[in-house]
């Protein structure tokens, strides 16, 4: 992967859920286009129910029924569901050997993968064992442990405490900046993207469609460091905020 080169290019026009029963169609997203080179970081932020959960779905390529174009990354793509989805009653390893396959370095893989994400003694936990914290942290060692060329988080840090969130966080950023991991994320929170993400793009109320980016003025350390993260995220508030008026206002 040569970094800088376009890894992924969103070209969607809209997606729509069809009728089902007595429940009537409904527009999920409208336009969304951008594209993210590789080892590029960028978040998209939308309010809840705004549609990034099914943006990542078509953009992982496990929902095809949208108009526009995707094009991705040659495979593996590691996709970090909103609900971690382990198989319960398999072990921590299983899970990772699951998505593996036989391949001659497996055990080493596993191993490095799970001692990535602080984990190096939970291989023979069983998955239905694990807190939520720890099963986010299995389900981010289970997309890196094949090497992706893209990965997809989907708000990977909701319903955890705040001290296991931040930790998480900054494990996080830690583990794909080492590796220049090429990266979607997916949040409701812009604090949170700011600390992450090189760019964000903001979604609109729900249908989402694109209102417009913004890029994130911070060096890696001051990504470690609150105070400097909480200025930006205030400056970056206020763009996201103002890009959302102007929206408003084109639209009436
Ligand atoms: N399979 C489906 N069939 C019909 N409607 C769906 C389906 N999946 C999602 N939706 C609807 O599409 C819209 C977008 O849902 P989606 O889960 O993508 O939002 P989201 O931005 O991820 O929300 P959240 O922030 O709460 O996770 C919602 O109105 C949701 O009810
Ligand atoms: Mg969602």
């Amino acid at each position: 992967m040569e970094p800088g080169v376009t890894a992924l290019v969103v070209d969607l026009r809209g997606k729509v859920f069809p009728a089902v029963g007595a429940a009537p169609a409904r527009q999920a997203l409208g336009s969304v286009r951008f594209s993210v080179r590789t080892g590029e970081r960028v978040a998209i932020v939308g309010p809840s129910g705004c549609g990034k959960t099914t943006l990542l779905n078509i953009v992982a390529g496990l929902d095809d029924d949208f108009e526009g174009r995707i094009r991705r990354p040659d495979p593996p793509i590691g996709y970090v569901f909103q609900e971690p989805r382990l198989l319960p009653w398999r072990t921590v390893a299983d899970n990772l050997r699951f998505v593996l396959g036989p391949v001659p370095d497996a055990e080493a893989r596993i191993a490095r993968a799970l001692a990535e994400v602080e984990l190096p003694d939970a291989a023979p936990v069983y998955a239905s064992r694990l807190s939520l914290g720890m099963a986010r942290r299995v389900a981010l060692a289970r997309a890196i442990v094949v090497r992706p060329s893209l990965v997809l988080l989907d708000e990977p840090f909701v319903s955890l405490d705040q001290p296991t969130s931040e930790r998480l966080r900054l494990l996080v950023l830690d583990l794909l900046e080492r590796h220049g991991i090429t990266t979607l994320l997916v949040t409701h929170d812009l604090r949170e993207a700011t600390m992450l993400a090189e760019r964000i793009l903001v979604l609109s109320a729900a249908p989402g469609r694109l209102l417009g980016e913004i890029a994130v003025a911070l060096g890696s350390p001051a990504r470690r460091d609150a105070a400097t993260v909480e200025a930006e995220h205030a400056r970056l508030r206020a763009a996201a905020r103002a890009l959302a008026a102007e929206a408003a206002e084109l639209s009436t």
